[in-house]
């Protein structure tokens, strides 16, 4: 009988992109997918560590799941993804069903944990060690893949910027990015696919092209692109057939260029949607983040966008509640957004994360203050996103 995997995602494109990836791993290795947990004889859950919330919906769900073990003692239980990297081994003390452990860096590797599992080892663990972080190769996708018309191709990986709040470069590592050659072959065989948009994937994809043997910056990947899909849309007759779309996440405000903005106004296939991501509106706090920019410098990034990209449109990310953050450096966002009128943005509370240097700053907005933040700053943005 075909063994069937249980695969649950939690988190970010990157991580459902990533998922993808494992599963196609293990349909190649003789695995069908299952839909409900019950069913499966491998369950994995690819996780997420950036806010508290979403780590402890994942320890709710796989310790409800336990029950599943007890019932059949040969089925295997795997943590992949960023928890993983943050919590390591201490994950078997929280959840001793659990068979394995696996980082984003290591993924590739499922298939033979696996394996081993199935050979009797129990408490395996794959996760870059410090020596190794930014070392790593991203793993490829096998040619006949399957796909849907939404697809995301990976460009970079990683992060460099260490922000003050954020664990991504604890557990996802430095920067690394693709050679363009491999990733427009990828597009090339999107294209003969025939998919209708494809998101580019990066953790701060502006700075790709950093740590590669040829010189290319993220503008120019672009055009590239561009070039590439509309030479396979002519070749495979296609033109006629409805437009692809490119777009791509996310962008670093640090990075971003008017280069950039020209690239996005003149090039066919590209989106004229922006996710450019503040934070907050108040320069105070955007030292604290370490972000590397100013409320002004931002400002003049979307005069130059919207100037350059004519009906273009930029969304953004915002956390409220960061330490430190007082009712007038809120304010500061509040009118920040109602000035720069976003077509969208997310709204999060700060959660403390392990590793990071805001995790030593005292965590002084509390919880009810955060919420009232959080809403009062969320009824303001819906506000603008229904007359966009
Ligand atoms: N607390 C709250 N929000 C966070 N983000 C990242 N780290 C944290 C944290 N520690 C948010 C940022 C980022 C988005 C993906 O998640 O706004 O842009
Ligand atoms: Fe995290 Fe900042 Fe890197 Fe984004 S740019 S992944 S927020 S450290």
């Amino acid at each position: 009988m075909m063994k069937k995997v249980y695969i649950r995602t939690f988190g970010c494109q990157m991580n459902a992109h990533d998922s993808e990836r494992v599963k196609d791993l293990l349909l190649n290795d003789g695995y069908c997918l299952s839909d409900e947990p019950e069913d499966a004889d491998v369950l994995l859950f690819n996780t997420c560590s950036v806010r508290k919330n979403a780590e402890d919906r994942v320890f709710g769900v796989v310790n409800s799941l336990k029950r599943l073990r007890k019932k059949d003692p040969d089925v295997i239980f795997g943590i992949m993804g960023c928890m993983a990297e943050a919590h390591g081994r201490s994950i078997f003390e929280r959840m001793g069903h659990v068979d394995f452990l696996c980082g984003p860096a290591d993924l590739d590797k499922i298939p033979e944990i696996i394996e081993k599992i199935k050979k009797g080892q129990r408490g395996v663990v794959y996760c870059m060690d410090s020596r190794l972080r930014g070392n790593d190769k991203i793993p490829l996708f096998p040619e006949d893949r399957k796909i849907g018309k939404r697809v995301y191709v990976k460009i970079m990986e990683g992060c460099d910027n260490f922000c003050s709040y954020c664990v991504v470069p604890y557990v996802r590592g430095g920067e690394r990015s693709r050679p363009s050659r491999e990733i427009l072959s990828e597009i090339k065989q999107l294209v003969d696919k025939e998919v209708k948009k494809i998101t580019l994937l990066g953790q701060n994809v502006n700075s790709y092209g950093k740590g590669l043997k040829e010189d290319i910056s993220f503008p120019e990947l672009l055009r590239k692109i561009d070039i590439t899909v509309k030479s396979n849309l002519v070749k495979s007759n296609q033109v006629r057939s409805g437009r692809l779309e490119i777009d791509f996440m996310t962008s670093h405000p640090k990075d971003a260029s008017v280069d950039l903005f020209e690239a996005i106004a003149g090039l066919k296939s590209l989106s004229k949607q922006l996710h450019l991501p503040l934070q907050s509106g108040s320069n105070k706090i955007l030292k604290r983040m370490n972000r590397g920019y100013t409320l002004e410098k931002y400002s003049k990034l979307v005069k130059d966008f919207r100037r350059i990209v004519k009906k273009g449109t930029i969304t953004s990310d915002f956390i409220v509640g960061f330490p430190g953050e007082t009712k007038k450096d809120f304010n500061d966002t509040l009118n920040t957004v109602k000035e720069i009128r976003f077509s969208g943005a997310y709204i999060f509370k700060y959660s403390s994360r392990p590793f990071t240097k805001a995790s030593k700053f005292k965590d002084d907005v509390l919880t009810e203050e955060k919420e009232r933040r959080h809403g009062l700053l969320l009824e303001t943005q819906r506000e603008i996103s229904r007359n966009y």
